[in-house]
């Protein structure tokens, strides 16, 4: 079900993440799809500004896992930032200990955002958030956000 379409600009990103978070906070894990440099990293930096993330977000590309913490609602909440691009398959990914961040999540103690879940497409299971952005200019983007 497509619970989101929007468009954003690096100006109004800031905006977008606000209204993304409006539809997106009761999902434990949400998944970020799209081509090499279509702004996924940089859409989950805003949206973790947006929540006050006490610590540097950035691209986990080599440690495939940042982990980050907030103030949330009930207390202290935790988000797992993962990357799946470098991961081959599933076993991998459950090697890399993703599968542990999943449980997690699922267990209500912390938010999974996942960069390039196709990588390991099986470890997600209904419910979470897919999200997919596309490029449409040098600094426009559109994101559809559907619930899976
Ligand atoms: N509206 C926009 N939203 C996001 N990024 C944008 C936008 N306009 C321009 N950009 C630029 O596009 C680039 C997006 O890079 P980013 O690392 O976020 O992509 P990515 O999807 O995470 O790539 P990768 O697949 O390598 O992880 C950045 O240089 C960013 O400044
Ligand atoms: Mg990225």
């Amino acid at each position: 079900m497509q619970l989101l379409d929007i468009s954003y600009s690096l100006d109004t990103i800031d905006v977008a993440a606000g209204r993304f978070w409006e539809v997106a906070k009761d999902f434990r894990i949400i998944t970020f799809s799209g081509d090499l440099g279509a702004g996924k990293t940089t859409f989950i930096s805003s949206l973790c500004n947006h929540l006050h993330v006490e610590d540097a977000v950035s691209s986990p590309t080599f440690a495939l896992i940042n982990q980050y913490g907030f103030a949330a609602d009930g207390g202290e909440d935790v988000i797992f930032h993962l990357d799946w691009y470098r991961l081959r398959d599933t076993s991998e990914a459950i090697n890399a200990g993703m599968e542990d961040c999943l449980d997690q999540a699922r267990a209500g103690a912390a938010y999974c955002f996942v960069e390039w879940p196709e990588k390991a497409q099986d470890l997600l299971r209904s419910p979470y958030l897919a999200v997919f952005i596309s490029t449409t200019g040098p600094e426009d983007r559109s994101m559809i956000v559907n619930q899976v």
